[in-house]
């Protein structure tokens, strides 16, 4: 790549077309995606663009037959992109690069879904990929989407249970594997833990293709397992490529698990048309990026922003997308990311804002960042967890090009709000996600489910229907989807977060109101980990809270009460809870802090304070609550923390 790249700066001061863009899909919302969905290509065009007595809250482009696969790969080739770079896999754990054409993905997606298919995989089968990021798991994912297969993708870092769940819950005929992941300091051996899973789940798949990675081979099981490279060798060599199915717009391409309340995790469905409509115009309006231009989203192909900004956005739009199998710090240092930019000349990068207080913390002057020419880079994205605006400031001020929060969750696919660069750059607030995306009709609702005014906190809240690309339903639990989302405000999805919008119809996104934490960035139920926690032979009762971490954002930290007569020592018995959640949730809960304390804060009825308890750990101001049933056990709280080096404050008078 050329060296000192002229940046084509985008200009805040010039006007804006967002809100004249948001008023008409306001007005006339079938109109607007009626004009956006001519961005792809459909086999038969919809019916209807929106009929509301489908589904729960109506569904989009009902009666379209398309295929993500063809939208995503073929077409672009068809039109002279076969040359271009699709898939930049630069993989530092292992020292890989690989430049993938769209005509290499081409036949590489018709291959691997000639294996699915000699699998006896059919449209409707689902199909599990639990693999680390390499090209492998997009082929599969493409494939999937070729013959119609519903993925669900897992993330490499989760725990044998919670794959196992998964599997319970989607019931693939197939699940796609690899023998290992690669972390920085060690390798992470999945075959075992796929395994493990396949004999806690009780469904069983018929089979299992195992993509041999060199760090690591694992033993296959004759007869249930099947080698990856020599299925894909053997479907190649017979000339068996397979062609694009036509999908119907509202089936499903894929469930990707979220976390929920409880442990049991919640299949958020995607579907097919709404879904590349969406995406599709989000590339250019939302993130400001054109066809052949690279862009990069740093985050796993297990997240939701994987899917959505790895493999389907930049790959239905014709860019280039990378696919970085590393950290931003550590393979081998803080410059990492800078030095992908530099090499492929991205425009975009998409991170969470955890992995820039990583590198902020190691370079906290940017000498890294400027050893490397970055002029390609136009705008940096944040999501997946609220943004500081000090990290914010930092990354703007050593970058030199904006640095745009933008909010969104698994179930919507895409950004709620953002600042549309594509559109002409809004005068966003440092701590604001910025304004709705067209389709949106995001409220702030008090308890009672009345709008409240601007500056007031409340739940945010999103008017029905819903935009293309949002979940239309949970796998196989319409009521858990109906009950969750839509009961508690009429007429809205309710997005468990709470926040405000000022004046200027900015929106603040403060934290959730249930009790998913996010660490590093990952979403996860404190609620899951207490089942762990409460599984205990020793544990009477248990709390799980998240707590303030500097890189991280928020880390879990359990409270336990020991059963009556426990002999054992608690030290003993805390060293086995962490191993148990990192077992059972996985390493990327970073569960490390577990405290014995002889009785937990609740209310009068019984409620544990968590709220408060956070608020101590915290070292934020805290008022005794009212309702508490003994004002004691607060006190205690606090003392467990102190001697766990919590620096804390006194409550508020
Ligand atoms: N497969 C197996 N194990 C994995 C894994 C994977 N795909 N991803 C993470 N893990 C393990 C890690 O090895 C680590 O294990 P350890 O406890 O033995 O060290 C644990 O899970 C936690 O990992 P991680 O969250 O990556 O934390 P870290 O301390 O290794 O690194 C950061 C900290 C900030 C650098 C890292 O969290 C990061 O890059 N975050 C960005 C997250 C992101 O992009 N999220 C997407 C949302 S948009
Ligand atoms: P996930 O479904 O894993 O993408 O997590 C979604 C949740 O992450 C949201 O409900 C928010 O709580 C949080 N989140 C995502 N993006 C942001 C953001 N830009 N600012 C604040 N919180 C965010």
């Amino acid at each position: 790549m050329s060296k000192n790249r002229a940046r084509t700066s985008i200009d805040a001061a010039a006007p804006s077309t967002y809100r004249e863009i948001y008023a008409r899909a306001d007005a006339d919302p079938e109109g607007f995606w009626r004009a956006a969905a001519k961005s792809i290509e459909w086999i038969a065009e919809p019916r209807d663009i929106f009929e509301p007595s489908r589904g729960v809250y109506g569904r989009w482009f009902v009666g379209g037959l398309c295929n993500v696969c063809y939208n995503a790969v073929d077409r672009h080739v068809s039109a002279g992109r076969g040359t271009q770079a699709a898939i930049l896999y630069d993989s530092p754990v292992t020292g890989t690069k690989r430049t993938i054409t769209y005509s290499e993905l081409l036949a590489e997606v018709r291959t691997i879904g000639a294996m699915l298919r000699d699998l006896g995989v059919e449209k409707g089968d689902r199909v599990v990929i639990y693999m680390p990021m390499v090209p492998e798991a997009v082929f599969a994912m493409l494939a999937c989407a070729r013959i119609g297969a519903v993925h669900s993708v897992v993330f490499g870092g989760f725990a044998a249970a919670e794959l196992a769940s998964r599997i319970d819950d989607a019931k693939p005929k197939v699940v796609l594997s690899a023998s290992c992941g690669v972390e920085p300091a060690r390798v992470v051996p999945y075959k075992p833990l796929l395994d493990q899973a396949l004999a806690l789940s009780a469904h069983k798949p018929e089979a299992c293709v195992i993509l041999q990675r060199p760090q690591w081979e694992a033993e296959l099981q004759p007869g249930r397992d099947r080698d990856w490279a020599a299925m894909r060798d053997r479907a190649a060599a017979g000339g068996r490529g397979v062609d694009c199915a036509p999908v119907g717009a509202t089936d499903p391409l894929y469930i990707l698990y979220t976390s929920g309340t409880t442990g049991k995790p919640k299949g958020v469905v995607r579907d097919t048309a709404g879904y590349m409509v969406a995406l599709h115009w989000s590339m250019e309006a939302l993130y400001g990026v054109k066809p052949g231009e690279v862009y990069w989203s740093a985050s796993d192909i297990g997240w939701v922003v994987g899917h959505s900004y790895i493999v389907y956005a930049p790959l239905i739009t014709g860019c280039t997308t990378v696919l970085y199998e590393g950290k931003p710090v550590g393979t081998p240092d803080a410059g990492a990311f800078w030095r992908v930019v530099a090499e492929y000349g991205v425009v975009a990068l998409f991170t969470a804002p955890t992995a820039l207080r990583a590198i902020k913390k190691e370079d906290p002057e940017g000498r890294l960042m400027s050893a490397h020419d970055i002029s390609s880079l136009r705008t940096l994205f944040l999501a997946g967890e609220r943004a500081d605006p000090d990290t914010v400031r930092w990354a703007q001020a050593k970058l030199g090009v904006p640095v745009v929060d933008h909010w969104w969750q698994t179930e919507t696919g895409w950004a709620i709000a953002g600042n549309p660069v594509g559109l002409g750059r809004l005068p966003v607030p440092a701590g604001s996600t910025g304004v709705p995306m067209p389709g949106y009709r995001v409220d702030i609702l008090d308890e009672a489910g009345h709008v409240v005014e601007a500056n007031r906190m409340g739940a945010v809240a999103i008017r029905l229907p819903m935009p293309p690309g949002c979940l239309p339903t949970l796998w196989e639990q319409k009521e858990r989807f109906v009950e969750t989302y839509l009961t508690e405000f009429p007429g809205y999805y309710k997005t468990a977060d709470a926040g405000f919008r000022d004046p200027d119809g900015n929106l603040f996104i403060m934290g959730r109101t249930d009790d998913i934490i996010n660490v590093a960035g990952h979403r996860l139920s404190t609620g899951g980990m207490e089942e762990v926690l409460a599984s205990h032979p020793d544990v009477a009762e248990c709390a799980v809270i998240g707590v303030h971490d500097e890189i991280k954002g928020e880390v879990p930290c359990g409270f336990v009460v020991l059963k009556a007569g426990v002999a054992r020592g608690p030290d003993e018995i805390e060293r086995e809870i962490v191993a148990m959640v990192r077992e059972r949730v996985g390493p990327v809960a970073a569960f490390r802090l577990a405290i014995t304390v002889s009785r937990l804060p609740k209310t009068r009825s019984g409620k544990i304070l968590r709220g408060t308890m956070k608020k101590i750990a915290d070292g934020e101001a805290w008022a005794m609550p009212a309702t508490i049933d003994d004002p004691g056990t607060l006190g205690e709280i606090a003392d467990a923390l102190k001697t766990r080096g919590f620096a804390l404050t006194a409550p508020a008078a």
